[in-house]
């Protein structure tokens, strides 16, 4: 998979040249494009924003440097189908992202992100590449590169070969629940034991004991996932 990042703060992307993603793309797996927004403005002080029309705080990032750097990564035929290649913008206007949008983006051979600053780009950039608006929660950031890294690393770890096999299958949202607690050695510590049945060796006892924990955590803590799960069951029992 191809990942072209648009940004005018490639420094930050450091953060995630690191563990897992950085074996990824030195196994080729993975190849991560950093792209200054600014090596792209025809402005003679290199400028990438303007004032909103209407009035307003703050700063717009401006058309012309967004649609050159897109179209410069753009192939001849991405150009043509549009589904060949999916141009996101991270935004908190946008659909929140989820497990379902991660496991979706990481089907795809070419994603570009689009990293917003100021009071974010020209409607017209998102209107014209349709762009895919992401949120990651309900809360405004200073730019995005940190929901830019968050989407990437979450992406990543479905691409095949990324993470060793079966490492995804078990784990919270995987099957609409959250994850049951783990433990590891030592089985006492300061006298904090690690549950029984962990010890016993039967596997099915062991399977039982875990998914009852994941419901019930998932009950406390997020009924709304608990809900959707029940409601799945019941339909697949119709
Ligand atoms: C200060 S924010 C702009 C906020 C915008 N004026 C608004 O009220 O919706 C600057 C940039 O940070 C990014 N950003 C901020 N919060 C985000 C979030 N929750 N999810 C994704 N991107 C976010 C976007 O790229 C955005 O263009």
């Amino acid at each position: 998979m191809k990942i072209d990042i648009l940004t005018l703060f490639l420094e930050m992307f450091d953060a995630i040249n690191n563990s897992i993603l950085e074996r990824a793309v030195k196994n080729k797996l993975l190849e991560i494009n950093y792209i200054n927004i600014r090596d792209f403005s025809k402005d003679k002080h290199k400028k990438v924003d303007d004032t909103p029309f209407g009035g307003g705080a703050g700063m717009v990032m401006t058309c012309q440097p967004l649609f050159d750097a897109i179209n410069s990564i753009l192939t001849e035929e991405e150009k043509q189908n549009k589904d060949l290649c999916q141009i996101i913008y991270m935004s908190p206007k946008g659909e929140r992202l989820e497990q379902k949008i991660v496991t979706n983006l990481a089907k795809l051979e070419h994603l570009i992100i689009v990293c917003g600053h100021y009071e974010g780009i020209d409607q017209r950039v998102i209107d014209h590449f349709d762009m895919q608006e992401i949120s990651i929660g309900d809360y405004v950031l200073t730019g995005g590169e940190l929901p830019a890294m968050v989407l990437c690393d979450a992406v990543a770890r479905y691409v095949e070969g990324v993470l060793s096999e079966g490492s995804t299958e078990e784990e919270s949202f995987s099957n609409g629940l959250l994850e049951y607690p783990q433990y590891t050695k030592p089985r006492a510590y300061n006298g904090l034991v690690v549950p029984e049945i962990l010890f016993g060796g039967n596997h099915q006892e062991i399977a039982n004991w875990q998914h009852q924990e994941s419901l019930k955590l998932t009950r406390k803590r997020r009924p709304d996932l608990y809900r959707k799960y029940q409601k799945s069951l019941k339909n697949s029992k119709k």
